[in-house]
């Protein structure tokens, strides 16, 4: 936790939002704050993960369920992007892959599109459960569905047997190599003329790797600087939100991703 102290503002459709010490969140960006739709949700402590790309030196809160706490969620300033984001394209369909325990499938859903979320743990019934709790008190289990299983497989499944589509597209699944490429793959195969597809934990190469496919594919990319530095990739008439990285903070970008456009930079 950082010396912060708390930040308020007014997002255009919320009531006042108060942030805790030790939040950022891009000036500009509406607020929301689920945190009451999820009882374990507390301030983690990053010596407990063993992950090698956590960034432990960013002093912004890491947030985990206290029930596993060296899983990390995205941060609060992520899962705004993510938020805003979705927004911008209300109703459109979404899908997410890795929901872990529904903190960013709870963002992008309150921002207002229809979420297919995929992961495996939805085959455990304490996980669904759990997710499926969270995302009803946040009034978003109705324009949500959960699907248990494996990306890439589940994706092409989705999308060929049961005509899903989506024009935006969140991973954070499998971050070993080579499941982000295989990701990256599926959602550039199925995704429409019009995407955008948001892309988690980049400070780790193989996630970089599955990111790099859409550039590699004339896709439009940029990166946000935040804990764990999110891409995006875009097409067609799809734009991503703007960002501004927290000035408090000094900045460093590995060098895997040292030739890509920064958003705010
Ligand atoms: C870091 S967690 C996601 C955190 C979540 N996005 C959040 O911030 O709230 C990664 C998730 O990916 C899931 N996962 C792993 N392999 C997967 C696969 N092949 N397809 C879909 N999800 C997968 C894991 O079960 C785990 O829940």
């Amino acid at each position: 936790m950082s010396d912060r102290p708390p930040t308020t503002w007014a997002g255009s459709t919320h009531a006042q939002v108060e942030l805790p010490p030790g939040d950022y969140v891009a000036l500009g960006l509406a607020l929301v704050r689920p945190d009451a739709c999820f009882p374990f949700l507390t301030a983690g402590d990053r010596t407990l993960s063993d992950w090698p790309f956590l960034r432990r030196e960013i002093p912004h809160t890491f947030y985990v369920d206290r029930r596993q706490p060296a899983v990390g969620f995205v941060s609060r300033d992520e899962a705004h992007i993510l938020y805003n984001t979705a927004r911008r394209f209300p109703g459109v369909g979404a899908l997410e892959i890795g929901c872990w325990l529904g903190w960013s499938a709870c963002h992008l859903a309150l921002g207002g599109v229809r979420l297919d979320v995929i992961d495996p743990l939805l085959a455990e019934p304490d996980v669904y459960a759990s997710v499926r709790a969270s995302l009803s008190a946040a009034g978003v289990f109705g324009s949500t569905t959960l699907v248990p299983g494996f990306s890439p497989g589940r994706v092409f499944e989705l999308a060929g047997l049961h005509g899903r589509s989506w024009n935006l597209f969140f991973i954070d699944g499998n971050h070993d190599a080579p499941a982000p490429l295989a990701d990256a793959k599926a959602v550039a195969a199925v995704a429409p003329a019009d995407a955008l597809v948001l892309f988690h934990d980049l400070v780790c190469p193989a996630v970089a790797e599955g990111f790099a496919h859409f550039r590699a594919l004339g896709w439009r990319t940029m990166l946000y600087q935040t804990m764990q530095i999110m891409g995006v990739a875009w097409r067609g008439a799809m734009e991503p939100v703007a960002h501004v990285p927290d000035p408090a903070v000094s900045w460093t970008m590995p060098p895997h991703l040292a030739d890509w456009p920064v958003a705010g930079g």
